[in-house]
C-alpha cells in the first residue's frame, strides 16, 4: 500500500520481499478490515474487487451464557462498519496494481541488510540518497540507495533490529494462550461474526465468502497442532459457539488450520533517521479485535503522505510527526485488544472472583449503549488521520 500510495503521488519506490508471490497471496491471515482501510482502498483506486467481493459487516455478536448479543456497531457509529475481505485478498490487489505501475516489485529476495551507519550519520535533514540497502536477487547481489528506508518487514523482519538498541524503547506482554484456527469449507451460518466466551473458553466464528467459514479456539500457548484432529477441533467449536436458540456453526472439511500465538509488543520510537517502522516491525497486538492489518494501513498512509509533503515542500514536519502519532493510534489499538482479549478468554487464575467479575464486564456491555458504543467505536476504527 505504501509503495502504491507514493507512485499515485509520482514517488519512486522498491519494494523488497523475503517470501515469494505464491507464498504471500495463498497464507490466509486476518480478514477485518476497519471503516478507515475499507475508505483508503477506495480513494487510491484498489477497491473495485472489494467492492464486488467484501462482505460488509454493521454488527457483531458477543455470545456468553448461552445467549447471543448483537452490538449495532453501525446504528452507534453513525454508520461505520467493518468489511471481511481477507489480507491475502488486499496483497493480490495490491500486487497486481503495482505490477502494472511497472515500477519495481522483488520477490524471494534474501540476505536483505540496511545500511544503519549510513542511517546514524543522518539523523539530520534527508539529504538526497542518504540510506542504502543490500539484498540478493536472482543470484546476484544489488544495492538500492534511497532518501527513505520503510521497515514493513514484520515482527522477525531485519529493519527494527537494525536500529541501536539504545535507540529504542520496547514494551512488551505474554498472554497466556493462543489461538488455534481453521478455515473450512462451509457456508456461513450467521451473516456477523461471533466473539464467545464459554466456560471452556473462548471460540471466535467468522467468514471469508459465502461459502467459507473461518473459525478460532482459545487453546494454550504450547499448543500441539498435531493433537487436534479435525473431529475434535468441530466438536469443541460447536460446544462452545453454539447458543441456546439452537444457532451453532455449519460444519464442513477443514482447509487449513494453524495456531496464532498473542502478544503486545510496542517500540517506540517508529523512526531511527532514514528508517521508519511500519505495521508489525513496530507493533503486534493480540488479534482479538483484528487490529494488526488495520493499524499498519494507518501507518502507512500517515508515512506517504508524510513523504509526499517532504519532497512537494522540503518540510520535515509531518515526518518528524510521523512516531508519536502512530504511537498514539497504536497504544490506543493495544488497549482495545488487550481488553477484548481479557474479556472473552478464559482466565485460570485460580479464584472464581475473576471469572464472575469477567461475567458482569459481558453483562454490563450488553445492556448498555455507552458500554457497546465504546467497543463499536475501536471496533470499526478511529478515523485515519
Ligand atoms: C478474524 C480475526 C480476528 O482476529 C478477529 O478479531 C475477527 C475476525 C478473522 O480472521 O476473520
Amino acid at each position: 500500500m505504501l509503495g502504491h500510495l507514493l507512485h499515485r503521488a509520482g514517488i519512486d519506490s522498491v519494494i523488497l520481499e523475503n517470501r515469494s508471490q505464491e507464498y504471500v497471496i495463498e497464507r490466509v491471515r486476518a480478514g477485518v478490515l476497519e471503516q478507515g482501510t475499507v475508505d483508503l482502498m477506495h480513494e487510491s483506486g484498489v477497491g473495485d474487487r472489494l467492492a464486488r467481493e467484501g462482505m460488509r459487516h454493521e454488527g457483531i455478536y458477543i455470545a456468553f451464557g448461552g445467549a447471543r448479543h448483537r452490538i449495532d456497531m453501525a446504528g452507534l457509529t453513525g454508520g461505520r462498519a467493518i468489511t471481511i475481505y481477507g489480507q491475502h485478498e488486499v496483497v493480490k490487489d495490491l500486487i497486481a496494481a503495482r505490477v502494472a505501475t511497472g515500477r519495481p516489485l522483488y520477490f524471494d529476495v534474501s540476505h536483505v541488510a540496511v545500511d544503519d551507519f549510513e542511517m546514524a550519520a543522518h539523523e539530520g535533514p534527508p539529504a538526497s540518497g542518504g540510506a542504502k540497502i543490500r539484498f540478493r536477487h536472482d543470484g546476484a547481489a544489488q544495492e538500492v540507495t534511497c532518501d527513505f528506508i520503510a521497515g514493513c518487514d514484520g515482527s522477525h523482519g531485519i529493519c527494527r533490529p537494525s536500529i541501536p538498541p539504545a535507540h529504542l524503547q520496547l514494551y512488551e506482554r505474554e498472554y497466556p494462550f493462543a489461538w488455534l484456527g481453521i478455515l473450512a469449507s462451509a457456508a456461513p451460518s450467521s451473516d456477523e461474526l461471533v466473539y464467545a466466551l464459554h466456560d471452556r473458553g473462548f471460540a471466535l466464528f467468522s467468514m471469508r465468502s459465502t461459502s467459507v467459514t473461518r473459525l478460532y479456539l482459545q487453546v494454550a500457548p504450547n499448543e500441539n497442532i498435531d493433537e487436534w484432529s479435525d473431529d475434535r477441533i468441530w466438536s469443541e467449536l460447536l460446544v462452545r459457539l453454539r447458543t441456546d436458540d439452537g444457532w451453532e456453526p455449519n460444519v464442513g472439511p477443514i482447509l487449513q488450520k494453524g495456531i496464532t500465538p498473542m502478544r503486545s509488543f510496542v517500540a517506540d520510537p517508529m523512526r531511527y533517521g532514514r528508517l521508519f517502522l511500519a505495521g508489525d516491525a513496530a507493533h503486534i497486538v493480540p488479534p482479538t479485535g483484528a487490529k494488526g492489518l488495520n493499524l499498519a494501513m494507518a501507518d502507512v498512509r500517515r508515512l506517504a503522505t508524510a513523504i509526499e509533503s517532504f519532497y512537494a515542500t522540503g518540510t520535515e514536519a509531518l515526518l518528524d510527526d510521523y512516531s508519536a502519532r502512530g504511537l498514539r493510534r497504536t497504544w490506543r489499538a493495544q488497549r482495545f485488544s488487550w481488553w477484548m482479549t481479557s474479556m472473552l478468554h478464559r482466565q485460570d487464575t485460580g479464584n472464581p472472583f475473576d471469572h464472575r467479575r469477567q461475567l458482569a464486564e459481558l453483562e454490563y456491555l450488553v445492556s448498555s449503549n455507552a458500554a457497546m458504543t465504546s467497543l463499536a467505536e475501536n471496533y470499526v476504527g478511529i478515523p485515519f488521520d
